[in-house]
């Protein structure tokens, strides 16, 4: 059976959720796509959907520029669930009103429903919901009827039962609302037909399968970083093909401690790959000594990875295919608003499509990170790996202020290793998403025994996120934090001074440079 049969269709408004509304189908194990709103019936139809949301959205549906649907989707005869904005949509497009209400609904509300709608079914009759708009329905069009209300909204959810047309004042998809995933479930495996066939283990037998069709006899060339995608990406490709592919890790010299040493064996031992590690750490320290501007030192690493990958790639010889770790919200671009530059991320560690090779693989375009997780699991890489919290491209060279010598690489590796044992230690990985330490370019006065110091300060950095977008600093126990501390200046030479970094992200970021 093809995994992504029985898809779903997301009409992307420009909502703040719009992925995360993917997410939570797929953890329905229904297949979905995100897609602009503009998309017109005819390709909506094309595309065999058993179902249409229409997410939230920023804008009014009555202001003049207000994003609307091809209103043809209407006739199409596939059921439409609208989220917030998108409920409001439905109603004013079907003929029904939405006005400026008086009062802004925020937050955890308490709704009423009728649990005789498709959508409620089996749920409480009186649960919280997660509310956020200030426009809302006053008048509900022609052959729908309320199913939800809130003490300060009259219509928190309607639908058509007979053209099966369901909206939703509030957001299913956020974990505050308490029965969201069930209203999900009713709405894809109720209303749509859907009967959950996207499982993970189907899917890497399904893309083994594809890939073995498509790549035939050829050749493929994956830059390995050791990172979760272009691991589990590897892994998918190796598993079709075996020997045909070759990897190229470039160990640049600024990963964490014993890191190369770890996705080496991992790789090598473990499946077998056919594997070239290129030490470069001293090519990469030469291009960065007396370098201490942040944005320079990502613009050289950036450029020297993709050198050495061009000069290891070439005494291969005639490669067909290059195999990355594209993931689905790589491929998704919601939101068409300009974002300012605040660092070159996509650069670093990444590699131009033009780089010369007849085809690109992408075996993930379609995952998510938590399935991309999922698939490495089924996969057998290593617990470790498969949950590894995320590293930047350029590396340690971003954490350590300053100018970067092979003796600054070692102290913050040093460091860096402690937190993290510790962390492990404590249970703290399991619920910080990312936590580093950073070699500070401040010298400071300090006692050690009798004597005098003047050596540098390691700052710490744990943060909790969702989405890395924004991120809140993580509280970390004081006596976790004490026994880091103790132990970077004791173990570690060069420091006499350890701070915590406090700040959210905004107004900071979560890298220092
Ligand atoms: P910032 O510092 O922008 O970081 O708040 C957000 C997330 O992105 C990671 N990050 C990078 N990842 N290349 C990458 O692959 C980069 O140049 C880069 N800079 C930051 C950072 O570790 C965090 O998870």
């Amino acid at each position: 059976m093809d995994r992504k049969n029985e898809p779903i269709l997301i009409l992307d408004f420009g909502g703040q959720y719009s992925q995360l509304i993917a997410r939570r189908v797929r953890e329905c194990h229904v297949y979905c796509e995100l897609k602009p709103y503009t998309m017109t019936a005819e390709e909506i139809q094309a595309g065999g959907y058993l179902g249409i949301i229409f997410t939230g959205g920023p804008n009014s549906t009555y202001e003049e520029n207000a994003p609307k649907c091809d209103p043809k989707l209407f006739t199409l005869g596939i059921p439409v669930l609208g989220i917030c904005y998108g409920a409001q949509l439905m109603a004013q497009m079907l003929g029904g009103k939405v006005v400026k209400g008086d009062t802004k609904e925020f937050g955890k509300t308490e709704m009423e429903c009728n649990t005789s709608s498709l959508i409620f079914h089996a749920a409480k009759s009186k649960s919280v919901c997660w509310m956020s708009h200030t426009d809302r329905i006053e008048k509900i069009p022609y052959g729908f009827k309320v199913t939800a209300l809130s003490e300060n909204c009259p219509v928190v959810a309607m639908e058509d039962i007979k053209r099966r047309f369901f909206a939703v004042q509030f957001h299913p998809e956020v974990q505050h609302t308490e029965e969201g995933m069930l209203f999900l479930r009713n709405y894809l495996y109720n209303a749509c037909g859907c009967t959950a066939v996207w499982q993970m283990d189907s899917f890497v037998d399904d893309t083994v399968q594809e890939l073995k069709k498509k790549i035939g006899k050829k050749k493929v060339l994956c830059a390995l970083s050791g990172g979760v995608d272009s691991s589990v990406a590897a892994v998918l490709v190796h598993k079709a093909v075996g020997q045909q592919l070759t990897c190229i890790f470039v160990d640049h010299g600024l990963l964490r401690k014993d890191e190369g040493d770890q996705v080496e064996s991992v790789f090598r031992k473990q499946f077998d790959m056919n594997l070239i590690r290129v030490n470069a750490q001293e090519r990469f320290l030469t291009r960065l000594a007396g370098v201490t501007e942040p944005e320079q030192k990502r613009k050289i690493i950036g450029e020297e990875f993709i050198r050495v990958f061009e000069e290891e790639s070439a005494k291969l010889g005639k490669i067909d295919y290059l195999c990355q770790g594209t993931i689905y919200p790589d491929v998704v671009e919601s939101g068409t608003g300009e974002a300012a530059v605040i660092k070159s991320h996509h650069n670093v560690g990444g590699l131009p499509k033009d780089i010369g090779f007849a085809g690109i693989i992408e075996p993930l375009r379609d995952l998510f990170k938590d399935e991309v997780r999922q698939a490495g699991l089924v996969l057998g890489l290593p617990d470790y790996l498969v949950y590894r919290q995320p590293f930047p491209g350029p590396g340690l060279a971003i954490r350590i202020m300053g100018e970067i010598t092979p003796e600054r690489v070692a102290v913050l590796q040093q460091a860096d290793a402690i937190m993290r044992e510790e962390f492990i230690n404590n249970g703290l990985d399991k619920c910080v998403d990312q936590y580093f330490a950073v070699l500070t370019d401040v010298k400071s006065v300090g006692v050690m025994g009798d004597g005098r110091t003047y050596e540098n300060t390691i700052a710490l950095r744990a943060v909790t996120t969702d989405d890395f977008m924004t991120a809140d600093w993580a509280r970390v126990p004081y006596d976790v934090l004490e026994k880091i501390s103790n132990r970077i200046v004791n173990e570690v030479g060069h420091i006499n001074r350890v701070v915590y970094d406090i700040t959210s992200k905004p107004p900071a970021t979560v890298e220092w440079e």
